[in-house]
């Protein structure tokens, strides 16, 4: 349960999951649950072990050990009770080169005796201009595209989205947000896996940075800022940096041309940094404090460490 919790109610429940490669542990007995209707978003590098992780969830990878539950359905178990409540998009998604998207939207439905309208689908992925493009003339973006509305078609309860926008360029990356964003607002749960941490940030409501195949943190995106923040940085212009020769501010700073940027570790060190100033009588000509964002932090915690990837 998370912190405040009193009934919770899960969409999917992670515990304990574990799975190895030989004798390489890809996931190291990792937990976490997602909320109905939420957007959650496994965050890690590559190699961190995303990929394997919703694949378990998703019936397609077997675990060694652990519970995996999807609405009550283990996926390990009923796969094909999954399908029906599941949408799938995996990473890299591929298709028949030579089948347009509205073939390939009315093949699915069909085999899936689904109900919904292939043009809408495409519609809302922005690629109704494409569908009588065969897949092999569809762009990277564009294929992406069109396996989000592939993983649609049954309208499901639970959509599993790996790296959905990875190469994407912003444009096609925001219409992809918009879609992910409409889906949680139909009361949707959503597993998002990404290694952008604006994407995470925009539409996550919670999540796990995941590294190693161990989660090392857990929370809403501006939660784990703060508990895992380490300094702020507050930049200041003086007239001429002479005016700093020798000055103790209380605080490390480091100074380059007129501009001094100071490292604060506690909201308090703000004010009494620039008390110092008004006391020494140096004018201050601009003044700006940079936040540590979710980047700072995640690339703090994975440490810049990517000897896990492929
Ligand atoms: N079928 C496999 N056989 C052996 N090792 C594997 C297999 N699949 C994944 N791995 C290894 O497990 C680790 C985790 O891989 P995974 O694909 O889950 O990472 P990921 O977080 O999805 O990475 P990326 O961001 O690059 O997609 C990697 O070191 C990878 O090489
Ligand atoms: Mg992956």
């Amino acid at each position: 349960m998370r912190i405040g919790d009193t009934v919770p109610d899960y969409a999917i429940e992670v515990r304990n999951l574990k799975k190895s490669y030989g004798n390489f542990t890809a996931v190291n007995g990792i937990s976490f649950n997602v909320r109905k209707g939420e957007i959650f978003s496994l965050l890690g590098p590559n190699g961190a072990g995303k990929t394997t992780t919703i694949e378990i969830m998703e019936g397609v990878r077997t675990r060694d050990s652990g519970i995996v539950s999807i609405l009550g359905i283990d996926p390990g178990k009923d796969r094909k009770a999954l399908l029906n409540i599941a949408g799938i998009l995996p990473q890299d998604f591929n298709f028949i080169n030579n089948v347009t998207p509205m073939e390939s939207l009315r093949f699915y439905i069909g085999s899936m005796s689904a109900e919904s309208d292939p043009m809408e689908l495409l519609a809302m992925v922005e690629l109704d201009d494409k569908s009588n493009t065969v897949f092999e003339k569809l762009s990277g973006g564009q294929k992406q595209k069109l396996g989000l509305a592939m993983s649609l078609v049954n309208d499901p309860e639970v959509i599993f989205l790996d790296e959905p926008t990875a190469g994407l360029d912003p444009i096609s990356r925001r219409t992809i947000w918009k879609v992910i964003g409409d889906l949680k607002k139909r009361g949707k749960s959503i597993v998002l896996t990404t290694h952008y941490l604006e994407e995470a940030e925009n539409l996550a409501d919670y999540v796990s940075i995941i590294n190693h195949g161990e989660i090392v943190a857990n929370g809403s995106p501006s939660d784990i800022v703060r508990e895992n923040h380490d300094h702020d940085t507050m930049v200041v212009h003086v007239d001429d940096q002479t005016v700093m020769r020798g000055i103790d501010l209380g605080v490390n700073y480091t100074i380059q041309g007129n501009s001094v940027t100071i490292s604060l570790t506690e909201n308090a060190q703000f004010f009494s940094v620039v008390e110092k100033f008004r006391q020494l009588g140096i004018n201050i000509t601009d003044l700006t404090l940079k936040r540590e964002s979710l980047e700072d932090v995640f690339i703090r915690m994975v440490n810049g460490d990517n000897s896990n990837e492929n």
